[in-house]
Formats: structure tokens, sequence, C-alpha cells
């Protein structure tokens, strides 16, 4: 996790910067994403997969430093949308070692990839065939891939598993639809298929189910390779690496990981006598989850019945992940040492509903009250992301913090934000 260090009077420093100056100097709420653990995070993918290209999944949190580390530290970049592409290479990143993506890609995405160059475009329904040939005109050629489903099911929650046919993404195996859509594309001058995708889910804790993926996609390669007498040079086995969000938990071992799937290609290329592709792997939670912590201030603290509510300064607006998947993390206060021993509380928003809950049944100091200050640790990916503007009550700022200096990545959302995109009275 983001490179903690525990303080005298129970602080805490991020970074090498104490949380408490952060709530000080920028305010709550505020995500305090730590750059060295980011950097950190992506060594250690660099480390575990020398042959194979390692594609940060913008998804998970997008600003212009971030885009700038991990282009420093030798990622490609995974896209779903003109803003996320267009921001990436604003921010300097060489559109060639950019994917896009998306199951319904606008006339916008299309228009922005093309025009900026980006490195391949995953192919994700049949409709796009023709669509994307069309955008490309007579003379252009575009890199593609084709996203499979491979009828594996895995991932932390059902709204986040992508690997079987019951769900929106990507082309079947099992009915055919990918080898239909392959054929398809390989009769397109204006299309380029260097190889397969797929992303089977989300939160994954277990090696297992890639290795079942990777097998029947090198499978499906094989089968192209009779088919056509071609063998693709790529495959991106995308995201989906589990990560620890409370103590006790554990994370997908990308070591392991990294090994048996090298292992599992390697044999399963020689025993279909394929040249083995270029392995593609696209975490998005794994580099910047960690790396992040969410800074709330206590606004108010409840007794009633038998539930003790501490309702904080954010919530569901800034972080909507438990309210969708049930997510559970783990808040400390920080700031102060308490003596009083521990209660157990539920953590709050401030927004308008009932489901508005940061943490169910957590351990927090029987004497927390009003102005306390509460820190989420592994809060860096998809919350920031996923924020919305309920209640017009602002997204929060982004602090960055390295070796002991903090500043601010994106700025708090203001009154005057609000007032400026709202132009019809
Ligand atoms: N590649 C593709 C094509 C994806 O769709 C995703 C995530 C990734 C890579 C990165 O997956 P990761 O390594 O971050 O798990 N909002 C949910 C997660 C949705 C993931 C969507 N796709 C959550 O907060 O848990």
């Amino acid at each position: 996790p983001a490179s903690t260090a525990p303080l005298p009077h129970g602080g805490l420093a991020v970074g090498g910067v104490p949380l408490t100056d952060i709530a000080e100097r920028f305010d709550t709420p505020a995500y305090v994403l730590d750059e060295g653990e980011v950097r950190g995070r992506c060594r250690t993918y660099r480390d575990a997969f020398p042959e194979a290209d390692v594609l940060y999944a913008a998804k998970a949190f997008l600003s212009r430093a971030m885009v700038r580390w991990v282009q420093e530290e030798g990622m490609g970049l995974d896209v779903c949308s003109a803003g996320e592409l267009e921001l990436a290479v604003t921010a300097g990143f060489p559109p060639e070692r950019i994917v896009l993506h998306g199951n319904a890609k606008s006339p916008r995405d299309l228009e922005a990839a093309l025009r900026l160059g980006v490195g391949r475009i995953v192919i994700d329904s049949p409709s796009e065939i023709a669509r994307i040939a069309v955008a490309v005109g007579p003379h252009g050629r575009q890199k593609v891939m084709v996203r499979v489903v491979p009828g594996v099911s895995a991932g932390g929650h059902d709204k986040i598993r992508t690997g079987t046919d019951d769900q929106k993404f990507g082309l079947s195996l099992t009915d055919g639809g990918a080898q239909h859509a392959i054929t398809r594309i390989l009769g397109q001058p204006q299309l380029e298929l260097t190889g397969l995708h797929c992303h089977i889910g989300s939160q994954i804790s277990d090696v297992k189910p890639y290795l079942v993926a990777l097998r029947r996609m090198v499978g499906l390669m094989a089968r192209i390779r009779h088919a056509h007498g071609i063998a693709l040079p790529e495959l991106d086995m995308g995201g989906g690496h589990g990560i620890a969000y409370r103590p006790g938990e554990s994370a997908l071992d990308l070591t392991a990981l990294a090994r048996r799937l090298r292992a599992e290609l390697v044999g399963g290329c020689a025993a279909a006598r394929l040249a083995v592709p270029r392995l593609a792997v696209e975490p998005g939670r794994a580099i910047v989850g960690p790396a992040g912590v969410a800074l709330y201030r206590v606004l108010a603290v409840k007794h009633s019945g038998e539930k003790v509510f501490v309702a904080v300064d954010g919530g569901m607006s800034d972080n909507p992940r438990p309210a969708l998947y049930g997510a559970r993390y783990a808040p400390r206060l920080i700031g102060r040492h308490s003596t009083a021993g521990p209660c157990t509380a539920t953590v709050v928003g401030r927004h308008c509903e009932a489901g508005d809950i940061l943490a169910a049944d957590v351990e927090l100091p029987g004497d927390t009250r009003p102005g306390d200050l509460l820190a989420v640790p592994v809060a860096g990916a998809y919350q920031l992301s996923m924020a919305s503007g309920y209640n017009l009550v602002g997204r929060p700022a982004v602090v960055a913090v390295h070796e002991g200096t903090a500043r601010v990545l994106v700025r708090r959302e203001t009154l005057e934000d609000f007032r400026n995109r709202d132009i019809g009275i």
C-alpha cells in the first residue's frame, strides 16, 4: 500500500507528508496519491512481465501527472473514450502505445482515435468492423484487435464479471461470433488484425481463470492459423488483478500470474505449433488502487438504536463502490491518539440517501467525534474516476505526495464550476 509511516499522536504520513498537514493545507475531502507507490507498482509489473507489454487501464484513475508517471515507467495505456484519449495525448503520451476499448464507441471516439493515431482499436461488436473500415478511408490502414469472450467466469462481483456470454462485452468464442468477426476483419484491407484480446473480469484473486482463458485464446489462434494461414502476433489478456483492501486480505500473486501465463502460453503454442505471440496485460486497479488514500473530516456522530453512525464530508459521490459492489474498506482515525476503547460504527457520507455508506460496521475509537480526520486506505482506483456530481457536493481535490512534498494534481470542484456549466437561465 501507499508508503505510509505512522507518526506520534496517532498521525500518519503518506509519501513523507503527514495527512493532517494535507487536510490543513488543501481541505477535505481529499484524495492523496503516492507517486512513489504508483511508480513502484509499474516497476513491479515491468519486472514480473519482462517479455510482455503492460498497459495501464486509464479508467481506474486518470490525470495528466498519472499519464506522465506511467509513461516514464515504460507502460502502454488502455483508454475507452475520446475524453481519456485526448487527455492522455495532450499530456504527452505517445498515441501509438495507446489501445482504444469500448463496447459502444461513439463517432467522436473513433474520430479522435484515427486523428490522433492510436496504436490499436479493439473491436467489440460486428457492426464496428465496417464503421472503422469506412472511417479509415480507402488509403489508410488501422491496426485492430478482437475482444473475445472466452467463457470463463471470474471477478469480485457480478457487475464486474466479463468473461461469459451473458454480459455486454466482446464476441463469443462459444457461439462462433468471434470466429465470424475475425473472418470479416481479415477481408477488410483497411484493417490489420494484430491479435486477440480478452478481459474476463475485475478484482480477481486467483491465477486459474486466467490460465483457462489463455488456453482457450491460444486454441482460437491455432484455429485461425488453420483456417486462414496466419499466426496472429499479439495476445492481450486484459486486467482484473485483485488487490487487498483490508488487512488480512490477499492480492493476486503477480509473479505467479506472470510465470504461469508464460508457461501456459509457451507450452500451448508449442503443442499447436504456433509462433508464440507477444503477450500484453492491462492492469488498472493494481497500479493505482493501493497508492491512494481518501481523507475525510467527521461532521457528525449519531447513536441511533444499536447503531453508531459516523458521518463524513464526502460519500457516494466520491466513492460509489460500496453502494455498487458492496465493497469493503478499513477507515481509521488519524491525527490524534485515542485512548477510548473500540466501538462498531458505520461510516456514512453526506448525501441524501440511506444507501450512502462508505464502510459498514467497522471498528473505530469509541470517542470518535466531529472534527476528527478519517483516512481510508486503498482508495486510488475506481473512486474518483467514477465520482458523480450528486447533490452538488463537488469532486474532491487530488493531491500528489512524493518524497515529503505535496502538490495539487486536480483541484477541488467549486461552486463556480457548477455555475459555469449551467448556461441556460
Ligand atoms: N482492460 C479492460 C478491457 C477493462 O475493461 C478493464 C476494467 C481493465 C483492463 C482493468 O481492470 P482492472 O485491472 O482495473 O481490474 N468499477 C469496478 C471495476 C470495473 C472494471 C472495468 N474494466 C470497480 O470499482 O471494482
